[in-house]
């Protein structure tokens, strides 16, 4: 286990396919813990695809992929999701508190009455992300960065070890996720926490994060931030989807004012 330390996500030559179509490609990806990265790509690059190989519940092809040293279905009580924002939506009424407690049983559970102590490590979560005193509110009443940080309680309420975040930032402003990143970083600094954001924006995301994976079908590059914003990086792994890239994130805030 030693030799491990510090490995929390490792994946070797990995390949995946939907529907015959390669969508991922010798993929080789790690993790150490306490660490945070950002995998960007454009749409359809691989990106939730990637987050849900490391979840296990897609299968790979060829390859390996080990969390914490073990198949990832042997890990999957060491992380929390939080998933594509569309997943989120819900046709009937659930309170913020009982969506972090999904975080607890996954979606069965919200028919299985909760036992006190468990309410209360829920509510003790919400409070971590200052949410706690709109727990009772129906949580598709909350704005966009209010949901965000309610699922990222859900996401923690487990006490994962490894955090995988797909679009975090969708929807939400500047400011909003500007309190986002602080509170990775407290959990980071916390709990000694991994985090990978994915995102499709790597202006934004650069700053805040130890490395950058441009992910298009391949991972054409991993390693120091400031190294993905290179203009002949960003074109070799995303040709005409660079200006794309680079403004779509700014241009969402310019609308939403
Ligand atoms: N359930 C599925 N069935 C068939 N094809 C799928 C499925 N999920 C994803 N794909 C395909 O796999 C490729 C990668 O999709 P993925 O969702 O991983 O991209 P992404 O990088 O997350 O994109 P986005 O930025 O739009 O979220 C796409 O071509 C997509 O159409
Ligand atoms: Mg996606």
């Amino acid at each position: 286990m030693n030799g491990e330390a510090g490995r929390v996500v490792e994946l070797r030559d990995v390949l995946v396919r939907y529907d015959g179509n390669v969508v991922l490609e010798d993929i080789d990806f790690d993790l150490s813990a306490g660490e945070i990265v950002a995998v960007v790509g454009p749409n359809g690059g691989g990106k939730s695809t990637l987050l849900k190989v490391i979840l296990g519940i897609k299968n790979i092809e060829k390859g390996t992929v080990r969390v914490l040293g073990k198949p990832p279905s042997e890990a999957r009580n060491d992380m929390g999701f939080l998933p594509q924002i569309s997943t989120y939506k819900r046709s009937f009424p659930v309170t913020v508190l009982d969506v972090v407690l999904m975080g607890m049983y996954g979606r069965l559970g919200l028919f299985r009455r909760p036992k006190r102590r468990e309410r209360e490590k829920a509510m003790d979560t919400l409070g971590q992300v200052d949410m706690a005193q709109l727990a009772s509110r129906p949580f598709k009443d909350l704005s966009g960065g209010q949901q965000q940080r309610v699922g990222i309680a859900r996401a923690l309420v487990s006490e994962p070890r490894l955090l995988l975040l797909d679009e975090p930032s969708t929807g939400v402003d500047v400011v909003a996720q500007e309190s986002f990143y602080r509170l990775l970083e407290k959990f980071r600094g916390e709990k000694g926490i991994s985090v990978v954001i994915v995102s499709h924006d790597v202006g934004m995301i650069a700053p805040v994060v130890d490395r950058v994976a441009l992910l298009n079908r391949n991972i054409h590059y991993y390693g120091e931030p400031t190294g993905a914003l290179a203009p002949a990086m960003l074109e070799k792994a995303f040709g005409a989807h660079v200006r794309l890239l680079v403004h779509d994130e700014h241009c969402l805030t310019c609308s939403r004012r």
